[in-house]
C-alpha cells in the first residue's frame, strides 16, 4: 500500500519515551493491516535549541511540510521555566509551529474510562458516561494578538486579543461537523458579557448555525460558568467550541475527569497539515525513568490514523487495546499506584493486543 510519511518531533523530557511507544503501536497496526508507515525524526523545543539555537528550526518546518502527519511528544525544560526573561524559549517553537503550519483547530477529547472511574478525584457518579471533545481555536486570540509587549516606560504590559470572522467560522465548521458524527450538540464557550471578541464569536457561530447547521443543537455558556459545569456535570457536554486561551484552561481542567493527564490525546489540524500530541507536558522529573504514561501519545496516534489517513478500524482497534490494558490493570503509576507497569510494558502490552489479531 501507499507509504504514509510521519514526522516524529519527540521534543523534550518524556517526549521521546512516549513517542517510541506510539511508534511501536503504529508499527503493530502496519504489520496487521499491511500499511507502510515511514518515520522521520526532527528536532523541536529545548532539544532543538540545544542543537540549532532555534526551538523550531527551518529543517523541522520542511520535514513537517513534507510529511503526511506529525507525531509530537512534548516540549519544555525547567532550565527555561526558571528564567522568565530567557530570550529563546521552547514554547515559542510550539507557537510558531502552530502558526506556520496553519493548525487552527485543536481537538481534545475527554473520556471517562469505566476502569478508572474511581481514580478521578471527582465522584464516580458525576463523571460516569462523560464523552466530550473540546474544539479549541489555536492560532488566534490573545496568544497571537498585536500589540503585545511593554510600554516604553516599562510600567505597563499589554496583550491584545483579536479574532476575525473567518478565523471563527473555519473552526466552528469543524466543531459542527464533528457534532453531527457524535451527540449532535455544540456548546459555544465565551465571555460575551464582557469581551468584544466573544460577541463576534456568538454572532458568527449563530449565523453559521442558522444557515448551515440548524440540525445541530447549539447552546452558549460563559466561560466561568462552563468551568463550573465541566466538573459538576461533565456528561452533559458533547462538543465544546471556544477560543485559544479559554480552551487552554478548560482542557487542563477537563483532564481531571479522565483520572490522569497521561490519558489525553489531541489533534491540531488545519487545511493541510495535522499534528498529533499528548495534552501533557514534558514531565522532566520522569525523564529517562521509564515511568511516564504512554497512553495519551498512543491515543494521539489513533487520532492520526482516523483523521489523517481515514483508517477508522485501525484507530478503533488501538482504542480497544488501550481499554483492555486499563481493564486488566496494566498501566503506569499515575493510574495504578500499587502495581504499576513501566512505559515500555504498557506499550508492549497494547502493541501485543493488536498483534494478537493476526491469529484470529
Ligand atoms: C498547550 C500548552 C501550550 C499552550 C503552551 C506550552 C504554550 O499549554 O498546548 O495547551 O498554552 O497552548
Ligand atoms: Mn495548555
Amino acid at each position: 500500500s501507499e507509504t504514509k510519511k510521519i514526522a516524529v518531533l519527540a521534543g523534550d523530557g518524556i517526549g521521546p519515551e512516549v513517542c517510541d511507544e506510539a511508534i511501536k503501536v503504529l508499527k503493530a497496526v502496519g504489520k496487521i493491516w499491511g500499511h507502510n508507515f515511514q518515520f522521520s525524526k526532527g528536532f523541536v523545543g529545548a532539544a532543538a535549541i540545544g542543537e540549532t539555537g532555534d526551538p523550531y528550526p527551518v529543517e523541522t518546518h520542511s520535514l513537517c511540510l513534507n510529511s503526511d502527519a506529525i507525531l509530537f511528544g512534548a516540549i519544555g525544560d525547567p532550565k527555561y521555566d526558571n528564567d522568565p526573561n530567557a530570550k529563546v524559549r521552547p514554547e515559542q517553537g510550539l507557537l510558531r509551529m502552530r502558526k506556520a503550519l496553519g493548525l487552527y483547530a485543536n481537538i481534545r477529547p475527554v473520556t471517562a474510562y469505566e476502569a478508572l472511574l474511581d481514580s478521578s478525584p471527582l465522584k464516580h457518579e458525576r463523571i460516569a458516561g462523560t464523552d466530550l471533545v473540546i474544539f479549541r481555536e489555536l492560532t488566534g486570540g490573545i496568544y497571537f494578538g498585536k500589540p503585545s509587549g511593554r510600554s516604553e516606560n516599562d510600567l505597563e504590559a499589554f496583550d491584545a486579543s483579536l479574532y476575525s470572522r473567518q478565523e471563527i467560522r473555519r473552526i466552528a465548521i469543524k466543531a459542527f461537523e464533528a457534532a453531527r458524527k457524535r451527540k449532535n450538540k455544540v456548546t459555544l464557550v465565551d465571555k460575551a458579557n464582557v469581551l468584544a471578541t466573544s460577541r463576534l464569536w456568538r454572532d458568527e457561530v449563530k449565523d453559521l448555525h442558522q444557515r448551515e447547521y440548524a440540525d445541530v443543537e447549539l447552546d452558549y455558556l460563559f466561560v466561568d460558568n462552563a468551568a463550573m459545569q465541566l466538573i459538576l456535570n461533565p456528561s452533559s457536554f458533547d462538543v465544546l467550541l471556544t477560543e485559544n486561551m479559554f480552551g487552554d484552561i478548560l482542557s487542563d481542567e477537563a483532564s481531571v475527569i479522565g483520572g490522569s493527564l497521561g490519558l489525553l490525546p489531541s489533534a491540531s489540524v488545519g487545511d493541510s497539515s495535522a499534528l498529533y500530541e499528548p495534552v501533557h507536558g514534558s514531565y522532566p522529573q520522569a525523564k529517562g525513568k521509564n515511568i511516564a504514561n504512554p497512553i495519551a501519545t498512543i491515543l494521539s496516534a489513533a487520532m492520526m490514523l482516523e483523521t489523517s489517513f481515514d483508517m477508522v478500524e485501525e484507530a478503533s482497534l488501538i482504542r480497544q487495546a488501550v481499554q483492555d490494558s486499563l481493564n486488566e490493570g496494566v498501566g503506569t503509576e499515575d493510574l495504578f499506584k500499587s502495581n504499576p507497569s513501566t512505559t515500555n510494558e504498557v506499550g508492549d502490552y497494547i502493541a501485543g493486543k493488536i498483534l494478537e489479531k493476526e491469529k484470529v
